[in-house]
């Protein structure tokens, strides 16, 4: 029953962006080109390759699927990136999330995390388009085994049950006060603080909590209904 649920909920995402990739994006002219934007075939063909430091990769844990680029927007100006922000977007794609944060709402660092190589490289050219270039990186690693300390906002784009999985690294990893927006999948019964529905989708919004917090225990308890 889970793993139907699960199927309907990857289709329908994957319907909806295919409807969403066709109404005309922000900013278009200075982002990925719209052959950029369609989702990989193949994409989770990778397992078993490594790293630039020898790290073992296993296959994604979801497809590729572009959030549209008027979701992107909604996601980064809901979580009010400015100058003093770092963005962590896992499961990064093609790269938009991490390159407008930075070159659109002035983040001062972005960094990008996907376990497909292919997506890394692509990423990687559409940054030298943009020409924001240091200020990116994007790391060909696990999300679920990446370093996002230094994180003050993160932007997800996976699936229900892989935020649930992601929420106890998120609450024990993040500072109190970092903000987490999510494209199309909410946090079960941890209830976001903003839902916005946009003609890219719906996005949700949460900040991380402090400890002993009833905030907190919301999130910890939704956390362990995995
Ligand atoms: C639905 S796409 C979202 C892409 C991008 N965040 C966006 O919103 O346009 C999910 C991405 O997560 C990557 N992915 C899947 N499992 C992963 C994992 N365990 N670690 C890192 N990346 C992963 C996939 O390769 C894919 O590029």
């Amino acid at each position: 029953m889970k793993t139907q649920r699960l199927s309907y909920l990857l289709v329908l995402a994957l319907c909806f962006n295919g409807y969403y990739a066709a109404v005309p994006s922000i900013g278009q002219a200075q982002q990925p080109s719209a052959q950029q934007s369609k989702p990989a075939a193949g994409a989770n063909a990778t397992s078993n390759e490594s790293t630039s430091d020898g790290k073992q990769l296993r296959s994604p844990d979801v497809v590729y699927v572009p959030t549209p680029y008027e979701a992107v927007d909604a996601m980064l100006k809901v979580a009010k990136v400015g100058k003093n922000d770092v963005v962590y977007d896992l499961g990064s794609g093609d790269g938009r999330i991490p390159i407008m944060a930075v070159q659109k709402y002035n983040a001062v660092r972005a960094v990008g995390i996907d376990i497909n190589p292919e997506r890394i490289k692509e990423a990687e050219a559409n940054l030298k388009t943009a020409g924001v270039g240091d200020r990116v990186r994007f790391l060909n690693e696990d999300l679920f085994e990446a370093n996002i300390s230094d994180a003050t906002v993160v932007t997800l784009y996976l699936l229900p049950s892989l935020n649930l999985k992601l929420l106890p690294k998120l609450l024990a990893e993040l500072k109190p006060g970092t903000r987490i927006v999510s494209h199309a999948f909410d946090m079960g019964t941890w209830k976001p603080q903003q839902t916005l529905k946009t003609n890219g989708g719906t996005v949700y919004f949460w900040t991380i909590p402090a400890k002993g917090t009833p905030e907190y225990n919301a999130a910890a308890a939704a956390a362990n209904k995995t």
